[in-house]
């Protein structure tokens, strides 16, 4: 969910819609804002789009303030309706709250409020703590201290945002194991789930820690633990700027992020390579012994960031011989992994708050194991919450479904294999001196992609009206199979799914009949028998009616006669292939959506950083 809360000069209608505009991708099932004016509270709140209450905002308008909270919402408890979208308040109205994340207790506090006599009107959590914060504030307690009381008696995961109708000048907000920053302004101040939520107003943000609660008023910021204890937060300055979040021409952020690719690419390779010749990854904090010590890798995400994490295996056993494990997050905790000093856990999470990822990771650290975080959101909860961090620099994503994220996250695998094989001496300079020059010729080829988009769009729209689609990939190829998957099923809605090839007889090839469109990765023709075994495959699929569509490297003459349709590659390493295969596959997926009318950035159902287990 996207929380934006504001204190200050300005119109607080505006400050909040604007933030809940740039928060959106968090979720959108449903919007709300509250408002403080002459004692009372304005709320408006709205299932469906932001969109919605704007219109329901401008048939009837807010009377003017300038202190306020906002939400939009993507839908735990309760399914999204009007009811159910924040704020919720406090039966006297005299409370408004919202809320992102999961109050797990909130069954047993149902219980005791409506002992008290009070009436809850909607089926979600968040109404519970506006009930249990308005008790508060009725027994003459001020916001803060009635949001420190209440939050001692939480439990699970949440951020919570608060006004008080008969305090216009103070908004306060809590914050356990959810995202929340503070934005500073003079004589203004923001809260939000991320920066987004006042980056045009401020650049100065404050993070806080867990289990803290934050008082801003037009004045100042008073941060302090759950029992009311002094605590500070950390004040940083952001330096992306406002146009990164704007679509540059584009008609979706995605397709503008698929474009930003070799950029992205770029950056997050820059400066990794030392004049001593040897690679350098400064934010890796842990010391040669102990990255010499690891002798099990344990890799944990989610989604797209979990196909990054199938690359990263191949690459990290091949060049440093460690054993690798990669793990869907969701899964790991609960099947008592073994684990220990020596075991290297990698999370790789694009926005740094998916909360799958980050108990996995709290559980990891509770065995001792060191934990490593790949993430692209400075300052975010998992990356704080690591040992080590190597940020990608793909720059604010904002459309739902991942891509530059995912691309940058497979170069941080890449350097941080060939790092650990530099440290382990399993690979020798001269080689990781030659990959690494290779990664640095990449951004040219991911271009050299994009440049042909228009031959990718034009057989896209021809797939508008099918009802499914196979990807089949081998090796590195297999997750950049399984993610070209994904992305028609985010985005198009379409059935699709990525298979290893060497499976497909095993089962899958029963699905294949007459015009079946057969997307196929095609591997670098190497010295291995990888690429004649994935032209056999493509064979058997054809011969049974499929429609094969093949993405091979430039010069591959093999799989002419089996390609109804070939899009060629540009010629690089199998291992690294994913940085070029996946690009086509984006944008198939993109312009397959687009051409459905769906909304790319905002795919159904789905939210950009999903911050409940
Ligand atoms: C959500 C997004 C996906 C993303 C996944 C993991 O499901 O819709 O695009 O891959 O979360 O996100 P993370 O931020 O941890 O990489």
């Amino acid at each position: 969910c996207g929380i934006v809360g504001y204190v200050g000069a300005r119109s607080a209608q505006d400050v909040v819609i604007e933030g809940l505009r740039r928060m959106e991708y968090r979720g959108y099932d449903s919007a709300g804002i509250a408002l403080v004016a002459d004692g009372t509270l304005a709320v408006d709140k709205r299932a469906g789009k932001l969109a919605n209450l704007e219109k329901a905002i401008d048939e009837s308008p807010l009377p003017a303030s300038t202190i306020g909270i906002g939400h939009t919402r993507w839908a735990t408890h309760g399914a999204p309706t009007d009811v159910n979208a924040h704020p919720h308040l406090g039966s006297h109205r005299r409370l408004a709250v919202v809320h992102n994340g999961i109050i797990e207790n909130f069954a047993a506090l149902r219980d005791r409020i409506e002992d008290e006599g009070i009436t809850v009107v909607s089926e979600t959590d968040t109404e519970i703590a506006a009930h249990l914060l308005e008790l508060q504030l009725e027994s003459g307690e001020d916001l803060t201290t009635a949001m420190q009381r209440v939050c001692s008696r939480l439990e699970g995961a949440f951020t919570l945002v608060a006004v008080d109708a008969q305090d216009p000048d103070r908004v306060v907000a809590a914050r356990r194991n959810s995202p929340l920053v503070v934005g500073l302004g003079e004589g203004e101040n923001f809260l939000g789930s991320d920066v987004a939520a006042f980056i045009e107003h401020t650049r100065e943000a404050l993070e806080l820690g867990q289990d803290q609660v934050v008082t801003i008023t037009r004045e100042g910021v008073e941060v302090t633990g759950f029992d009311g204890s002094p605590a500070e937060g950390t004040q940083y300055h952001v330096d992306w700027d406002l146009s990164a979040a704007e679509k540059d021409g584009h008609d979706w952020f995605m397709r503008k992020e698929i474009f930003e690719q070799p950029r992205a690419v770029a950056d997050s390779l820059l400066g990794r390579m030392g004049a001593d010749g040897l690679l350098q990854l400064d934010e890796v904090r842990l010391s040669d012994d102990e990255l010499r010590d690891i002798d099990k890798i344990i890799i944990i995400a989610c989604g797209t960031s979990f196909y990054a994490g199938m690359v990263a295996k191949y690459a990290i056993e091949h060049w440093c011989r460690i054993p690798v494990e990669v793990e869907l997050a969701s899964e790991f905790r609960y099947r008592d992994p073994i684990l220990n000093y020596s075991t290297l856990v990698v999370a790789i999470s694009q926005s740094g708050e998916t909360a799958d990822t980050l108990q996995a990771i709290r559980h990891a650290r509770v065995q001792k194991s060191k934990v490593l975080a790949i993430c692209n959101t400075n300052g975010s909860t998992i990356p704080r919450e690591s040992d080590a961090v190597i940020y990608t620099h793909a720059g604010p994503e904002i459309g739902v479904a991942s891509t530059k994220g995912f691309l940058t996250q497979l170069v941080a695998c890449y350097l941080l294999a060939l790092y650990l094989a530099q440290v382990k001496g399993t690979r020798y300079g001269d080689e990781i001196n030659q990959i690494v020059r290779q990664l640095e010729a990449m951004p040219a080829h991911i271009q050299d992609v994009l440049d042909r988009a228009d031959e990718v769009y034009a057989l896209a729209r021809e797939y508008v009206d099918a009802t499914s689609v196979l990807f089949l990939g081998r090796h590195a190829g297999y997750p950049v199979a399984l993610e070209g998957a994904l992305k028609l099923k985010e985005l198009a809605y379409l059935h699709a799914e990525g298979f290893a090839a060497g499976e497909l007889k095993h089962g899958p090839i029963a699905l294949v009949d007459e015009g079946l469109p057969v997307l196929c990765v095609v591997p670098s023709r190497g010295r291995d028998q990888l690429h004649d075994k994935m032209v056999s495959g493509i064979q058997e699929v054809r011969a049974r009616g499929a429609r094969t569509l093949c993405l091979a490297e430039v010069g591959d003459t093999a799989i002419e006669p089996y390609a109804d349709v070939l899009f060629r590659l540009p010629k690089v390493p199998t291992l690294l292939q994913p940085l070029v295969a996946t690009v086509p596959l984006q944008l198939f997926a993109c312009e397959l959506a687009t051409a459905k009318g769906h909304d790319v950035d905002q795919p159904r159902n789905l939210a950009k950083s999903v911050t409940v287990e």
